[in-house]
């Protein structure tokens, strides 16, 4: 078992799950039972995050271009997530957990997003950890919109030019009450940002493992986090600086 400083927890993990599709084709499966094995991942891991205390968990569950994959796998991931909210709204109020997500939600089958907003409701009280949902998100969208909606303040007058910063900009984003992810995980041996949380990103560690997601768990997690604690973070200034030496 990992040993973690439980002092020095990432307040914000951010997770690329990838290689749901080849762990089910090194099982000879078809790619849809790698999505279900991965949903069990997404349990062990909420739960793992939830008892360590993290604060903040942002899962990328289905990218703006993950639409483009075959129909009946978008119909089958839409259907997972769908029965993944249904199923675990009781433990997210057990366990204190409050339901949040970014992305184009609109773009989501009705149905699919009726129970995200439901679930997003009747967990809004719940302070113990944000579960942050990536649905239909891109990096680059997010900016976008960001850029569109501060157009349309300054047109209104709601803003001042002089008042845009970088903190005034964030508010636009659609993480605009969460943290800058600490810590990013990626599954699967890939080493790209797939368009994930780009502006948010400035100095998240990142943490990337060959394992597959449907494989990755408890004891994972706790690898990713203690490699983390190893890092020195230092935003852009000098290790002295950051000791106070
Ligand atoms: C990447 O594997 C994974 C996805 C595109 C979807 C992630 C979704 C889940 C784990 C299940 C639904 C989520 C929730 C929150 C219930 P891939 O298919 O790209 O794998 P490959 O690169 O090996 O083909």
């Amino acid at each position: 078992m990992e040993e973690i400083d439980k002092e020095k927890l990432p307040r914000h993990i951010a997770i690329i799950m990838d290689g749901n599709g080849r762990w089910a084709k090194k099982k000879n499966l078809n790619r849809i039972s790698g999505h279900i094995k991965g949903v069990d991942a997404v349990r062990e891991v909420v739960t793992s995050c939830r008892e360590l205390g993290i604060k903040v968990l942002t899962l990328y569950a289905f990218s703006k271009e993950n639409w483009q994959r075959p129909k009946d796998e978008v119909a089958a991931l839409m259907g997972l997530l769908k029965e993944y909210l249904l199923k675990e709204r009781e433990e997210m109020l057990k366990n204190n957990i409050r339901l949040s997500a970014i992305g184009r939600l609109e773009d989501l089958p009705t149905d699919v997003l009726i129970t995200l907003r439901e679930t997003i409701k009747e967990t809004e009280k719940c302070d113990g950890m944000i579960l942050n949902l990536a649905l239909s998100y891109g990096g680059r969208s997010e900016i976008l919109h960001a850029v569109r909606e501060i157009i349309s303040d300054l047109k209104k007058g709601k803003i001042r030019e002089d008042e845009i910063d970088m903190s005034s900009f964030s508010n636009y984003l659609w993480t605009r009450e969460l943290p800058d992810p600490d810590l990013l995980i990626r599954t699967s041996g890939e080493f790209r940002i797939s368009n994930f949380l780009l502006y948010q990103m400035a100095y998240t560690e990142l943490y990337l493992t060959e394992t597959l997601w449907p494989d990755f768990n408890r004891e994972e997690l706790l690898k990713a986090i203690a490699d983390y604690q190893l890092r020195e973070r230092r935003f852009g200034l000098t290790s002295e600086q950051i000791n106070g030496l």
